[in-house]
């Protein structure tokens, strides 16, 4: 890997992206912020605080995405886009999503501390709800900004506790019309995600960055299996219809059916098992799963999901449980743009930078702005390839060559 001097400016980048990670719910070092928490209404303000410091105009779009643009000389022009999220999983880390944020304001900080002036805008853009934490669907805020995902349908969404997507949105300050945030194509002339990698490869292969060619197609399907309740000491064993065991065969059946794809790039995840009423002495008579499935071939990734409903029709006949499926989400992957990716190339080798072609099996919102914009990701190492874990770490090192390269072709593609 190439080292270089750090620039005086990553200090600032990772003070920021210290300060940002302790706007948490959970103690330190652990980052929890769900989307429309008042941690993540902190973290805005403070990332909002940031933008109009760095003399760029803010905006808000009705579901909360924001928008921090530097206005071009030609400010009719699309402008070009780059930035993540800031919303957090539970248990998380501080670089996944607030490194495109706070990497992207830092790569347009430099830009003006060199005195460039961009012909096109550039816009920071911080999206709503990247991660499924709350509604169970990922990338809230760009799905409805391409418009996958249409007002009606957010309206339907509720989070676990029963609450409406409309109601906390509004109470979070976010008013208007959910029917202006879909754009049209074209709003953006290109977008550019920076991300750490979420995987391995980059560090072990002592590679600098990543210039992602495709982004893996994701699905959710959540699972609903309703048995019989009783006492756990009452009721014997013959004739038993227990959610769980049966939940049980599902998450395994899952698991070999991903595997049996003999692919590596298939994956199958049962993240949520919520079983009620969760006593000790009671059998389960409910218990919702939340899978999660991935595949840079959709078809594939469709054949999974087919076995796992098939798994849900002969575990329900053999054991008597009523088992019901709803999917949640099953998008397609997305091919990033060769134009930009030539960009980011020419940058890399301008900066001195080690690169590699891949493919990101990580989902970003980068996926849904793909539908409307030409848009491309630049990955960053992160340890051992960790993520969504608190000892997520991507160094100082890293993180400067990703907005060195980000800068640069930012300048390059708004000029
Ligand atoms: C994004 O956070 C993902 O789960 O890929
Ligand atoms: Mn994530
Ligand atoms: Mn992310």
């Amino acid at each position: 890997m190439t080292t270089t001097r750090p620039a005086l400016t990553i200090d600032r980048l990772i003070d920021e992206l210290k300060t940002l990670a302790a706007i948490s719910e959970a103690e330190p070092p652990v980052v929890t912020r769900v989307v429309y928490s008042k941690a993540d209404l902190r973290a805005r303000a403070y990332v909002k605080g940031l933008c109009d410091a760095a003399g760029l105009s803010v905006c808000e779009d009705a579901i909360g995405n924001t928008f921090a643009r530097w206005q071009g000389s030609e400010p009719d022009l699309a402008p070009i886009g780059t930035g993540s999220h800031i919303d957090a999983i539970p248990n998380a880390g501080l670089y996944d999503g607030c490194v495109g944020v706070l990497g992207g304001l830092e790569a347009i900080r430099v830009l003006q501390q060199l005195g460039y002036k961009p012909r096109r805008s550039i816009a920071l853009v911080i999206f709503t709800a990247e991660e499924p934490t709350r509604f169970g669907i990922g990338c809230l805020g760009s799905r409805m900004m391409a418009n996958v995902l249409t007002p009606e349908q957010a309206r339907s969404l509720r989070d676990k506790e029963g609450r409406e997507l409309e109601e906390l949105r509004v109470a979070a300050g976010f008013k208007g019309p959910l029917e202006s945030v879909a754009l049209p194509e074209g709003r953006f002339h290109q977008f550019i995600e920076l991300h750490i990698e979420q995987g391995p490869l980059l560090e072990q292969e002592g590679i600098d960055l990543g210039l992602v060619t495709h982004i893996a197609a994701p699905a959710s399907m959540r699972i609903i299996l309703e048995g019989e309740g009783g006492h756990a000491g009452g009721r014997l064993m013959p004739g038993r219809k227990d959610a769980l065991t049966a939940a049980a065969e599902l998450i395994l059946a899952l698991e070999k059916a991903a595997r049996s794809t003999g692919a590596i790039d298939t994956v199958g995840t049962v993240g949520v098992c919520d079983v009620f009423p969760g006593a000790v002495n009671s059998i389960p008579s409910r218990v919702r799963l939340e899978t999660d499935v991935r595949d840079i071939d959709g078809a594939r990734r469709d054949r999974v999901l087919d076995s796992l409903r098939a798994a849900c029709d002969e575990v329900a006949s053999r054991r008597g449980v009523a088992i019901t499926t709803e999917l949640v989400n099953a998008d397609p992957p997305a091919t990033c743009d060769r134009a930009i990716l030539e960009a980011l190339e020419k940058s890399a080798v301008a900066a001195d930078k080690t690169f590699k072609k891949m493919v990101s099996r990580a989902y970003h919102d980068s996926l849904f702005m793909a539908r409307i914009a030409p848009v491309a990701m630049l990955f960053v190492p992160c340890r051992g390839g960790v993520s969504h874990r608190p000892d997520e770490y991507a160094s100082p090192e890293w993180i400067c060559a990703g907005v060195h390269v980000l800068s640069r072709t930012l300048a390059e593609l708004a000029s």
